[in-house]
Order: structure tokens, then C-alpha cells, then sequence
């Protein structure tokens, strides 16, 4: 179900408002991410969680509880998440990619990453096919970046790979009606008919392996998932475990999301340094006016964005965050030094994500064609599947 309301909206193609993620919990029926879940997750990968985790960045979850007794009980599981390649990335769209690439390491298991210039070509009513695909190939070094094991992650274009998932795709999609997507989607009337088969291939990648998939994708990607427990079992595959993260808040401020069409409200991940510098001294913060008042008074870390970011991602060691937390508070600690020291947290970041993205270049088709998994998917029989 697609949220919406007067104070703020949130489907898979929009985020506006400032979101309630405790009131969403409620109206999407998916579950927070309890102390006693954490705690188990903890027990059966090793007794460590990602910062994501323990700062409950990551914040709920559909039938998370069956992935872990399937861990505990000795049956493999997989990794599924996505993209879908409307312009560049941003630093927002790495968190699931981060924490995939954590679980693998841990888990030692398959990922399957669907890039869906499908979706997006649908979606934007101006885009033209070639510019999506551009992006499609520019996103996909990003993501191999993040450093997923070659041999056991396969990157994929939903166009180029339609061919041979089609099989799979008509039995999902006779499965669902037009009056459940578009009580689920919001498609009207007027939708094309292409954006209202597309949820039936972001459905299927869950039917990859005859497994149950583990899914990392920030709540907004929760409408698919929910109708993927719909039909699973119908279909003799399994209900998904999916795993919430919540929206890295856009540098403008504490409202909707990070957007292209807002180049100042994200950290795109091409962005050169004095960009970046430039774009974080501007960042909407929870500081006083002057130093002096903010001496006085303390800022806010809950709503600056530049506490908030060193949470989300850029502060690993917890007690530095707390005590850069406390300092901020207290006044001692002003939001120019706050700024100024996630701006270098950022550029090491963005160093080591250049280096590697360069790199990806010649790893891309690892990923899609020549690697392990790879090879498996496009030698596989859908029609026998
Ligand atoms: P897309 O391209 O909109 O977003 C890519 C991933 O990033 C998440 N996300 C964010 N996470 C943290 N902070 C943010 N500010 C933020 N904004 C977006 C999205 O939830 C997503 O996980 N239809 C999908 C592509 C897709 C997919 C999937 C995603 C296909 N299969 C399976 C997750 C899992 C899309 O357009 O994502």
C-alpha cells in the first residue's frame, strides 16, 4: 500500500512531507525492528551488527523472523535488491547496497541485483530509452564499487534480461489483477500499460532460487514486497524477507527526499570535492544563529543534517558519535566544526568510492555476463522453472 496523506506521501515513486516512520509502520503492516529481533540476527551472524543496524537506521521488516530460523536451521538463503537508474546516485541509494554487501560477506550467499531501466523509462514520462540506459551503465559502477563478490552476484538489466525471465514473468503476472496494483500502486486509468506489468518482474527476482530471498531496499519499496507475499506461495516459491532502511535525509532539510531535481539537496556520487565542500557548509542544521547563542543554547543533532548523515553512515565508532553528539547539545561543539568534520569523513569516502568505481569499469562484465552466478543465470530455463 502506498501511503498518502496530507502530511506526507510515500510510494515507490515519491517521497514528500516529513516522514513518520512510526505511523508508517502501522499503515504499511510491516514490523518494527525490535531489540530481540537485533539481538537474534546478532546471535545467528556472528555475534557483530553493521552501524546500520545498531543505530536502527535499518528500522523494520516484513518476516525477517523466518530468514533468521532459516540461518539458524542450516537452509541457505538469498540476497535481492535494486535500482532503478533515473540520473546519478546518491549517497542515500549506497545504504541498501552497503548493507547487502555486509550480509554477504557474513552470509557467504548469492546476490541478485535487477536494474530496472524498465521501471524508470515507464515511469518519467520525458525520459527517452537511451538516456536511461546511460544511467543503467553509470549506476551499475557504483554499485560494483561497494565490492560484491564477483563469482556470486549477478547484475542485471530488466530489458536485456527480459527474454529470458519471461516464462517466470507470465505465470507471476496472471497471478495478479489490475484492481490489486492499482489499489497498491496508485495506477489509474490513465497509466501506461507497460509501468502496470512491471511490478510482476521486480516480484520475480524473489523467485530466482528456490530459496527464501533476504531483501535490503528503504521502505519505499515496501508495496512490491507485500504483494509478493500475496502470490509466493500460489506460485510454490517463497515469501520474501525483507529488511527497512529509513531515507538518508536530503541536505536541505529534514523533509522528502534527495532528488536530481535538486542537485543541492543530495551528495551525488560523481560530485567533486569543492562540490561536495560546498554543498555541506549549506546543509540545513540544527546549530544556533551565531556561535555565541549556540554556546549558549546547545544545537539539535536530531534534525542537522550533518549529525544525522555521520549517523546514517560516515561515524563507524559509536562512541565518537556520542560524544559528538553530546558536544553538539551542550554547545560546545559548533556547526561550522560539525560540518567541517563530516566533510572530511566524506571526501576519505569519496576517495576510496572513486578509486573503486574506476576500477568497476573493468569488472562490469564480471557482474553481468562472465562471473559464476552469471554464467548460471544465463544459461537458466525459465519455461522449466
Ligand atoms: P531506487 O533506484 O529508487 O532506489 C535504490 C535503492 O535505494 C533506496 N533509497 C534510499 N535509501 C536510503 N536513503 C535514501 N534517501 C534512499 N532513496 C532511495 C531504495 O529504497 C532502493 O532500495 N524499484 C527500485 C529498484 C529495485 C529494487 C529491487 C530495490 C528493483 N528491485 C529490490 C530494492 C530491492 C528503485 O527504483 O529503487
Amino acid at each position: 500500500m502506498a501511503h498518502n496523506s496530507e502530511e506526507f506521501v510515500v510510494t515507490p515513486w515519491e517521497v514528500r512531507g516529513k516522514v513518520n516512520y512510526e505511523y508508517l509502520i502501522k499503515v504499511f503492516g510491516v514490523k518494527p525492528l525490535t531489540d530481540q529481533v537485533l539481538n537474534e540476527l546478532k546471535e545467528v551472524l556472528g555475534g557483530e551488527l553493521h552501524l546500520l543496524l545498531r543505530r536502527k537506521i535499518f528500522f523494520a521488516h516484513r518476516g525477517l523472523e523466518w530468514a533468521i530460523k532459516d540461518i539458524k536451521e542450516g537452509r541457505r538463503l538469498f540476497l535481492y535488491t535494486g535500482r532503478g537508474p533515473s540520473g546519478p546516485m546518491h549517497v542515500g541509494h549506497l545504504l541498501p547496497f552497503i548493507f547487502t554487501k555486509w550480509l554477504q560477506d557474513k552470509l557467504s550467499i548469492n546476490v541478485y541485483i535487477e536494474i530496472t531501466d524498465d521501471e524508470k523509462f515507464l515511469h518519467e514520462p520525458k525520459a527517452s530509452y537511451e538516456e536511461i540506459r546511460k544511467w543503467a551503465y553509470d549506476n551499475m559502477l557504483d554499485i560494483i564499487a561497494v565490492g560484491f563478490d564477483p563469482n556470486k552476484t549477478f547484475i542485471f538489466l530488466d530489458t536485456e534480461y527480459m527474454g529470458r525471465v519471461y516464462p517466470l514473468l507470465v505465470k507471476v503476472a496472471k497471478r495478479i489483477n489490475f484492481s490489486e496494483v492499482s489499489a497498491i500502486f496508485g495506477f489509474t486509468q490513465s497509466t501506461n500499460i507497460g509501468l502496470i506489468f512491471f511490478p510482476t518482474f521486480q516480484i520475480a527476482v524473489t523467485f530466482f532460487e528456490k530459496r527464501r530471498s533476504l531483501i535490503p531496499s528503504a521502505i519505499d519499496q515496501d508495496p512490491y514486497w507485500r504483494l509478493q507475499h500475496d502470490i509466493a506461495k500460489g506460485l510454490g516459491f517463497y515469501k520474501a524477507s525483507t529488511i527497512y532502511t529509513k531515507f538518508l535525509p536530503p541536505l536541505t532539510g529534514p523533509t522528502g527526499k534527495m532528488s536530481t531535481s535538486n542537485p543541492d539537496s543530495a551528495l551525488f556520487l560523481t560530485d567533486d570535492d569543492k562540490t561536495i565542500y560546498r554543498k555541506i557548509m549549506k546543509a540545513y542544521s540544527g546549530g544556533q544563529p551565531t556561535a555565541e547563542l549556540h554556546r549558549k543554547y546547545g544545537g539539535n543533532p536530531d534534525i542537522d543534517v550533518a549529525f544525522q548523515w555521520l549517523k546514517f553512515l560516515f561515524e563507524e565508532d559509536d562512541n565518537k558519535l556520542k560524544k559528538i553528539e553530546e558536544d553538539y547539545r551542550s554547545g560546545t561543539l559548533l556547526t561550522g566544526e560539525l560540518k567541517l568534520y563530516l566533510y572530511e569523513k566524506v571526501v576519505k569516502f569519496m576517495e576510496r568510492h572513486r578509486e573503486r568505481r574506476e576500477k568497476a569499469k573493468e569488472l562490469i562484465r564480471l557482474y553481468m555476463y562472465e562471473g559464476e552466478l552469471a554464467r548460471e543465470m544465463w544459461s537458466r530455463d525459465f519455461s522449466k522453472w
